[in-house]
């Protein structure tokens, strides 16, 4: 387990749990602005809050965890806060991934990763290379990544495999899918978007198909153990359908219990 454990938080052992966690992490900007900092000093106060949902999904037994640390759209803010959103990466990387290897957790990064410097790359695929047997917690982190970036650059993976024999009638969802990032691992169930605004600004867009998407105000900086627990808590009274009716969905629910049932017998 991560952290401290805290006998106070809610047991959420009954609730029905995400496979995978998916984060648009916003709102350092407007809490540092709040506080008269510059926004270097948001991004920094948002990575004790990164830290924090990381223990959360750990000691919840989540299997994924996907952040979006920098768009591919983020290379158009001002040339400062790049640099320093650049150094921090940098930075954190280094003093949390001992840390986190401790604990299991195995860290990916997914996006082009040759647009950023030797430096933050080394750190980068030193980061997966050391981790990538563990069993515990998936972290994955978005850096430079775009949701269309990563369709096209699956598309162009396909091209290459039908050019090398396959048939065009061979791509299908499964095909398409097995070239994008995270095909590896279950889809992400629940969305969780910080700092007040609906929208997926260009995530996982392949992805996300089916998430429940959870919108909450707070800023990123303050998102707090029981931000989380609330997280958690509106995700357990989804009902997820996937296309089928409700009462589809409650038969089949039925149906689980009695099969159970007579097994236990
Ligand atoms: C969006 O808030 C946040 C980001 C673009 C950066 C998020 C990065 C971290 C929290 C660091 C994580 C570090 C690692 C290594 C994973 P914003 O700046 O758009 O906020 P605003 O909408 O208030 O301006």
């Amino acid at each position: 387990m991560i952290g401290n454990s805290d006998s106070n938080r809610p047991d959420n052992s009954s609730l029905q749990l995400p496979r995978h966690i998916a984060v648009v992490m916003d709102g350092n900007g407007r809490w540092a602005n709040k506080r008269h900092l510059p926004r270097a000093a948001g991004h920094k106060a948002g990575v004790n809050a990164t830290r924090k949902i990381v223990e959360n999904c750990a000691k919840s037994r989540i299997e994924a965890l996907t952040i979006f640390a920098f768009s591919s759209e983020n290379w158009n803010r001002p040339k400062d806060e790049v640099s320093s959103l650049m150094s921090l990466f940098i930075t954190t990387i280094t003093a949390e991934v001992k840390k986190l290897h401790k604990k299991n957790v195995r860290v990916r990064f997914i996006g082009d990763r040759l647009r950023f410097s030797a430096k933050l790359q080394d750190s980068i695929n030193n980061s997966e290379a050391l981790t990538e047997n563990n069993t515990g917690l998936t972290l994955n982190i978005a850096a430079n990544y775009g949701g269309r970036w990563d369709i096209v650059n699956a598309c162009q993976q396909l091209l290459i495999a039908v050019q090398e024999g396959g048939r065009p009638a061979e791509i299908d969802e499964a095909a398409l899918n097995s070239f994008m990032a995270l095909s590896d691992i279950p889809q992400p169930d629940l969305f969780i978007r910080t700092g007040g605004e609906q929208r997926i600004s260009n995530f996982l867009l392949w992805q996300l198909a089916y998430a429940e998407l959870y919108f909450v105000d707070t800023l990123w900086p303050d998102f707090s153990d029981d931000d989380f627990d609330a997280a958690l808590d509106w995700f357990s009274g989804r009902q997820r359908r996937f296309g089928k009716t409700g009462q589809q969905i409650q038969q089949e629910r039925g149906q689980q219990q009695a099969d159970s049932s007579s097994v236990a017998q």
